[in-house]
């Protein structure tokens, strides 16, 4: 490469015309951006994720789901998020991106780090958490990953894309605390430690303006607070208004409406100021350099082999063993296996939608079982479709069951059940699979239920009936192999839930608004969602968010927290494993603030460390905490505030499996705004300056130089607290005045050119 291409900045926009620079801000056609020949700026392809590159086959300027070319189908985040192990999701990236290099693919969509609000949302299997800590810090493996061999990554739905119903023209209206503390934060994480080169913003609205369009988030936000370098893009179709999504600081519309006169247009009579196109345009000509290098690799070819080996290592630290009744796993390697249900020979692997991708070779779990040399019966027990039972496929079933040692019940929701799209109605799997499940259990007590479905999905009603049930989620194209390593031991479980699992739908704080109506959504939640809510109003859950066994049992101990600053901390903890069998831990930093102004929730994850250990074996970890893990969103400072106090540091195992819990004394950042009339006293007391005006005012009472108030009365406190000062005279009349105007002229002094 010349050093002139390899610049930022070359070709400057200026070199432009207007024209040019317009074209710059839409695709070429559904998957390109749009070249400038004659000026050396080439039109790359860009194309899903998130997964797994999903490449039309054929002429790959169309949008044609169906053909696709071959490519790794990793485990969807569904998957991914279970396995709490960024390094692992960073190998992915940079697996994929070696694939879009071969493929010649400059950015890859993705990854999708939506909030999965509800478990009912259709693209729960592909977003990661329900926490966006755990989300961030997850998620952000794919960005690193794939950027490091130069390839681009596009960060979505940027934002608020929390739901499959009317997605297109939703207005998801959301409190700025929320946004700020729930939404936006896995995007904020991302951004400020990885720079993706692009993002890819949401086809709703926010609060009244469409994502794209939403100067606020796309600049102010995105550009101004977190230093956003990179380019953002719209979802497919979610540009509206070429000129207001412009000036919002959209770069690049897809795929192309064929609108640019409208920018050129704009940019002629006003409307758009040549700055904003320029900064527009030059952001396309910095994406299309910094994938150069990697565009311009010939005959490359990535290692399928290595790639599908990297899918099965993340699939197995994907699967979430929920319960293991009589350690029933591993089973023996001599046992007499039955294994029932569709799903083990025509495997649920990815979702559906734009994610959905051709893999290069797929494992279903009977290939698995026979390139293993085990010997098993198999039935099929109910058929993939929306349909009745089969009496044949049940007897078949039970048949089988009967005669084996235990029985492996592969159970789930169909492709039919959920995608993108769409969102469910129910978390039910199909009844039919259940009463399949009731009767071979008559036959068999031995049962083993591996669960295959993108979010959660109800296990009360029938969880009793199994021994163990394992949450395999969607494990890509190599899950057979994996699950079947883990069936008979030789992978042990150690994913942990990024999702609580509920016992009912109905319990989830989102459903008194969901998914919303007459084109809008109130996020009236606020900030309590998933076991944010759960655990604030100690309601009972089926699995508790983080949660996951281990065939391994451990231990923490010595745990320690420090202050590292004033707002700052350092948690320590051994983990040793404390059985016959190497595996993995994951430990979870719950932060509990203590007495706050604001409603919090009674314990947010801030941090985590997973393990790997030999049988025996003991570690210590060191988890940083930083101001950040302490903060809320103080809408009335409109910035983060760290309130003084004690807060609760919480090593833990799964939101409700705290092992040990150490308070810490914090000083909190000082923050407070001026006082006025319409400051209640309460506030008064408690400010800085406030407060001796207040001890003042009683003093001078006392001594008859102004209006006494009441004292020792708990009850005219309590009043007087509520009261702005300038409702003083409400109670005491004349004299209420004369205080409220000792307190603002006392105040006035004390703080003359301070405010
Ligand atoms: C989806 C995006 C996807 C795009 C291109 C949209 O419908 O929301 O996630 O990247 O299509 O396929």
């Amino acid at each position: 490469m010349s050093e002139q291409t390899s610049s930022s900045t070359y070709p400057s926009v200026n070199d432009l015309s207007l024209e040019e620079k317009a074209s710059l801000t839409s695709g070429g056609d559904a998957w390109h951006l749009q070249p400038i020949e004659e000026r050396g700026i080439p039109g790359y392809m860009i194309t899903d994720g998130p997964h797994g590159l999903r490449k039309t086959a054929g002429d790959t300027g169309a949008i044609d789901l169906e053909h696709t070319v071959p490519a790794t189908c990793f485990p969807p985040a569904a998957g991914m998020s279970s396995t709490w192990n960024p390094e692992l999701v960073e190998e992915v990236g940079q697996a994929m991106a070696e694939e879009c290099i071969q493929e010649k693919v400059a950015v890859i969509l993705g990854p999708g780090v939506n909030i999965k609000r509800n478990p009912l949302g259709g693209r729960c299997f592909e977003y990661w958490s329900e926490d966006p800590y755990l989300a961030g810090h997850e998620a952000v493996g794919i960005v690193k990953g794939v950027q490091s061999k130069g390839v681009g990554t596009s960060l979505k739905h940027f934002a608020v894309n929390n739901q499959e119903t009317d997605r297109l023209r939703i207005d998801a209206r959301v409190s700025q605390r929320a946004l700020r503390e729930i939404y936006l934060p896995a995007f904020e994480h991302i951004v400020k430690t990885a720079q993706p080169w692009t993002v890819m913003c949401a086809y709703n609205r926010i609060n009244g303006v469409y994502a794209a369009q939403n100067r606020w988030l796309l600049t102010d936000v995105l550009r101004k607070e977190w230093g956003f370098k990179g380019i953002v893009m719209s979802d497919w179709g979610a540009d509206h208004d070429r000129v207001a999504s412009l000036n919002a600081g959209l770069n690049l519309e897809m795929p192309p409406s064929f609108t640019d006169d409208q920018i050129v247009s704009a940019a002629r009579d006003g409307r758009i100021s040549p700055k904003q196109l320029d900064d527009m345009a030059q952001g396309m000509i910095g994406l299309v350099n910094k994938t150069r290098q990697a565009m311009s690799v010939e005959d490359y070819r990535f290692d399928a082999q290595v790639h599908d080996d990297i899918a099965r290592r993340a699939a197995a630290e994907s699967m979430v063993l929920l319960k293991n009744d009589e350690h029933i796993l591993p089973l023996s390697k001599n046992a007499r296996v039955a294994v029932i249900g569709e799903f083990a020979r025509t495997p649920r692997y990815q979702g559906g939608g734009s994610s959905h991708i051709t893999p290069t070779q797929l494992t279903s779990l009977l290939d698995a079982l026979q390139q293993r040399g085990i010997e098993y019966d198999f039935a099929p027990g109910f058929t993939l479709e929306d349909g009745e039972q089969e009496q044949s496929l049940v007897d078949e079933a039970v048949n089988i069951a009967s005669k084996a040692d235990a029985v492996v019940m592969c159970l789930g929701l169909p492709e039919y059940a959920e995608s993108e799209g769409f969102d469910r109605t129910s978390l039910d799997i199909p009844a039919k699979q259940l009463e399949l499940l009731s009767k071979v259990r008559e036959s068999n007590a031995n049962v083993v239920v591996l669960l295959s479905n993108g979010s959660v999905v109800s296990l009360t009603p029938w969880q009793d009936q199994a021994k163990a049930v394992v949450e395999t989620w969607l494990l890509g194209q190599s899950g057979g192999g994996a699950i079947a390593d883990m069936l008979f031991g030789d992978v042990n479980p150690s994913g942990k839930l990024s999702q609580t699992i509920p016992l009912n739908i109905l319990d989830d704080p989102s459903m008194l608004n969901w998914p919303g109506e007459e084109g809008h959504v109130d996020y009236g939640e606020g900030v309590f969602v998933g076991y944010r809510y759960y655990d604030t109003y100690a309601k009972e859950v089926a699995y508790p968010f983080g949660f996951g066994l281990s065939y391994s049992d451990f231990s923490i101990d010595n745990v320690s927290v420090e202050r590292t600053g004033a707002n700052t901390a350092c948690v320590r903890a051994t983990v040793t494993n404390v059985s016959q069998t190497a595996g993995a831990q994951t430990v979870q930093i719950y932060v509990a603030p203590g007495r706050s102004e604001v409603a919090r929730p009674v314990h947010e994850l801030k941090g985590f460390a997973k393990v790997f250990l030999e049988a025996g074996e003991s570690k210590e970890i060191s988890i940083d905490l930083d101001e950040r893990a302490f903060a809320y969103w103080s809408e009335r400072f409109n910035d983060w505030h760290i309130e003084a106090g004690t807060y609760g540091i919480e090593v833990a195992t799964s939101s409700r499996d705290i092992v040990e819990r150490l308070d810490i004394e914090l000083e909190g950042d000082g923050k407070s705004l001026p006082l006025n009339e319409w400051s209640n006293m309460s506030e008064w007391r408690k400010d800085p300056v406030g407060g001796p005006i207040v001890k003042r005012m009683f003093e001078e009472g006392r001594d008859g130089r102004i209006p006494a108030l009441p004292e020792n009365n708990l009850g005219a406190e309590l009043f007087l607290d509520a009261m702005p000062i300038n409702s003083m005279s409400v109670l005491l009349g004349k004299d209420g005045k004369v205080l409220t105007q000792f307190l603002l002229d006392e105040y006035a002094k004390e703080t003359d050119g301070l405010h």
